[in-house]
């Protein structure tokens, strides 16, 4: 028999005695209660309280579907009835083959190869490693470095956190695997003078720069850039109009490959199933996780073209990677009944018709001292707050930790909405609703923001 439910009491206590959360001060919980979330409903999640919070975040970017879906819930049930378990270590079961195809069939051009894994930092690592063993197979050893962009967030295993380009959670664990290369990310609010003034100026500065760094390491010692289509972390910056164009051309010229981190912007983030699709460019690999399953079970993987599986299909060539649970039958099947409602409720046109109004939506607040900048595409969108808007100052970090992590978290999720603030760049709120939203979610998401900002504001 199930042990009747704790109460909120009891359930504190337990958090606190035996529960270690991840990427959190645990000191910040000594005096004030976990948040401990119970139930979800569409758009919606439920505390122990029962009070009820808008999930701007879909989790973490992952609920796209909206919590509560039985129809996922019974296919989960089912799977596991049937087979739960088998690995994809010389076997493969229905589920996995039956959603490699319709993977590769979404994904844009001839990305038809399908590596399992669970999470998006095991894709990123995975994309690393067949970089590396692509090139030792096909003849150029040499080629290991990665480049990716400043502040952009790849993942916290030792390969990607060696990818990831945030100095503060890289240090505690150096040295890190060697090859990480950083070059500039597609911030264009805080371009470089020399560019401020033209967008496209920029995003050719700042993909001229792809090259400049492989000109610089050596050609012949660069696996890969790891780009996402959008940048999550210093708060969404989409890329500069060309810009993906021509680092697909550096990369065609200097034989480099080319990974799209899509962990975050697949699966309707921005109104396509990639984001690759969206800005036109052919990626040589695709990363995903997160919303491949709407977090109804965990996760990820790549797609990778035709030509770079090529040299694994012949002899005795093997990819020597591999992970238990990657592709579980399971986590397969909620995938299969995740895209089922994409398509039957028409998510990605959602997203298509209603992200103008979201943009406007958050647009409003520009009316606010503290919003410097609002930016980003589709249902994805990342808020700078600055000290002075004509200036463009950013606050000092004293001001940050007040700001942040002293008021605007709580207070935020107190107000009843789920979002990120966050200062890993400069001091950004983070919004990735779940696809279903609509104006009056957006609606919501402004009113909160706007009385919390104020506040906010009146503090500094
Ligand atoms: C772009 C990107 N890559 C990789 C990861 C790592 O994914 P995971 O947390 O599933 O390991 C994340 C996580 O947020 C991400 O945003």
């Amino acid at each position: 028999m199930n042990n009747p439910p704790e109460s909120n009491a009891e359930l504190q206590h337990t958090a606190r005695r035996n529960l270690w959360m991840h990427f959190t001060r645990m000191s910040a919980y000594a005096d004030s209660d976990v948040p401990v979330i119970v139930r979800g409903s569409g758009p919606y999640v439920f505390d122990s309280h029962g009070r009820r919070y808008l999930d701007g975040l879909s989790g973490l970017f992952v609920s796209q579907v909206g919590h509560g879906r039985t129809e996922i819930a019974d296919a989960a049930r089912r799977q596991a009835s049937e087979l739960a378990y088998f690995p994809l270590w010389s076997y493969a079961h229905p589920q996995a083959i039956e959603l490699a195809e319709r993977l590769a069939d979404l994904a844009p051009g001839d990305l038809n190869r399908v590596f399992f894994t669970t999470s998006g930092s095991e894709a990123v690592e995975s994309a690393w490693k067949l970089a590396k063993q692509y090139f030792k197979l096909t003849g150029q050893p040499e080629r290991y470095k990665v480049l990716s962009r400043d502040i952009a967030y790849h993942g916290t295993s030792m390969g990607a956190l060696a990818i990831t380009g945030l100095a503060d959670i890289k240090y505690p664990f150096e040295p890190l695997p060697p090859g990480g290369i950083r070059v500039p990310n597609t911030n264009f609010y805080r371009a470089p003078d020399f560019v401020a003034d033209d967008i496209t100026d920029f995003g050719r500065w700042a993909a001229d720069e792809i090259e400049r760094a492989i000109l610089r390491e050596g050609p012949e010692s660069v696996a890969a850039v790891f780009l996402e289509p959008v940048q999550n972390s210093g708060g969404c910056f989409p890329p500069p109009p060309g810009y993906f164009a021509r680092v697909r051309e550096i990369c065609d010229t200097y034989g480099v490959l080319l990974v799209s981190d899509e962990v975050i912007c697949a699966f309707g983030r921005l109104g396509h199933y990639f984001g690759s699709a969206r800005y036109g460019y052919q990626p040589d690999i695709v990363t995903f996780a997160k919303g491949v399953t709407s977090g109804y079970s965990p996760l990820g993987g790549m797609l990778v073209r035709d030509a770079i599986m090529e040299p694994f299909v012949r002899g005795t060539a093997t990819f020597l990677h591999g992970i238990t649970f990657a592709g579980h039958p399971v986590s397969a099947a909620v995938a299969l009944a995740n895209l089922d409602i994409f398509e039957k409720e028409d998510l990605l046109g959602n997203v298509r018709a209603h992200e103008a109004g979201f943009r406007a939506t958050l647009e409003k607040l520009y009316d606010l001292p503290i919003v410097g900048d609002v930016r980003g595409d589709g249902y994805f969108y990342g808020i700078e707050m600055v000290k002075d808007k004509d200036t463009r100052e950013t606050f000092s970090d004293e001001e940050s930790e007040r700001l942040l992590r002293g008021f605007l978290s709580t207070a935020l999720f107190d107000a009843g909405l789920v979002c990120r603030a966050d200062d890993r760049g400069d001091p950004v709120i983070q919004l990735a609703p779940p696809l279903i939203c609509g104006q009056e979610h957006f609606d919501e998401i402004e009113h909160i923001l706007r009385e919390v900002l104020t506040e906010a504001w009146n503090r500094i």
